[in-house]
């Protein structure tokens, strides 16, 4: 077959390297437990791949070409399953300099709104400076398209990225969705908990960890264990549609889950590949 996607296995992580949009529909129905997963973010960083999300021309199409995503991992996931979704936010924005310039840049990535000349997207009446809200149009979608949304967390940053605004307070918090297949599903309460031994609360603070690679947008370790921990057993298959530097197959193997990664670029699967055999190698997941 031609079209089939490069699959490596090490260990229990599978990683293929593709267009999820092509690589879900050859996954079996109901094999997975959870999705773990942070797809780009609308108009933010260039992944550098004709194929990618988030350089859709609206938000609009941003958001539905998620919702057609996130049916296919529906229908992988298990009738218990769930998805842990960390889903961040765009500013609309006019203009052709600075941030909004041809050069501008995000971290050591290229920003993609260059692309479409920094303009404001003709939709949900947005002017120049408004906040989107892509995470909760995102997850009212995804509820409209028949997802049960249980949960947002607030990720607050311990280290979030500087920006130099003066008009309103820096950003220093994300969003985790968790969304459920049915009213029943499977959550271990007991796996992560408040240090008080309370049931854990919906804010996590999260710090840096040291980078292992030069993804530019991986989340944290610890971000991924929880909701691996919270969302799933040992010897459960995890999945991660969009798994840049392999972070969601790394907590897995820890854990002991099997995981299945899937990534379109090239660059970044060969990272997350070397991440979990450095694992292996050093005998973490024996
Ligand atoms: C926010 S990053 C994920 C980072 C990841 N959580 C980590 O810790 O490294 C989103 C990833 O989605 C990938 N991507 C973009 N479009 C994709 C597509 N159509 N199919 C699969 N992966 C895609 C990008 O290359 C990027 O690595």
């Amino acid at each position: 077959m031609s079209n089939s996607p490069e699959v490596y296995t090490v260990h229990d992580v599978r990683i293929f390297i593709g267009d999820c949009r092509q690589v879900l529909p050859l996954l079996p129905a109901e094999s997975v437990q959870c999705c773990v997963t942070s797809p780009p973010y609308w108009g933010l960083r260039d992944y550098e791949h004709p194929d990618q999300l988030g350089d859709e021309e609206t938000p609009e199409q941003y958001v539905q070409d998620l919702v057609s995503v996130f049916r296919q991992v529906g229908r992988v996931l298990r009738q218990d399953g769930t998805l842990w979704l960390n889903v961040g936010d765009a500013y609309a924005r006019n203009g052709g300099v600075g941030v909004c310039g041809p050069n501008a840049k995000v971290g050591n990535t290229k920003k993609l709104i260059q692309k479409r000349n920094c303009k404001v997207p003709p939709c949900w009446g947005l002017k120049d400076r408004d906040l989107m809200g892509l995470p909760w149009r995102v997850a009212f979608a995804l509820q409209a398209d028949g997802w049960i949304l249980r949960s947002h967390i607030t990720w607050i940053k311990k280290a979030p990225m500087p920006e130099s605004v003066r008009n309103r307070p820096s950003r220093a918090t994300e969003e985790v969705f968790l969304f459920a297949k049915n009213p029943k599903y499977y959550y271990n309460n007991q796996a992560v908990r408040e240090r008080s031994g309370a049931n854990l609360k919906n804010y996590w603070v999260l710090g840096p960890e040291p980078s292992e690679g030069e993804h530019p947008a991986a989340f944290p370790t610890e971000l991924a264990r929880r909701c691996i921990l919270l969302g799933s057993r040992p010897g459960d298959a995890v999945l991660d549609p969009f798994s840049g530097s392999g972070t969601t197959g790394i907590a897995a193997a820890e854990l002991r889950r099997q995981a299945i990664l899937i990534e379109l670029n090239s660059d970044y699967g060969r990272q997350s590949l070397k991440r979990i055999q450095k694992g292996v190698q050093q005998g973490l997941w024996v």
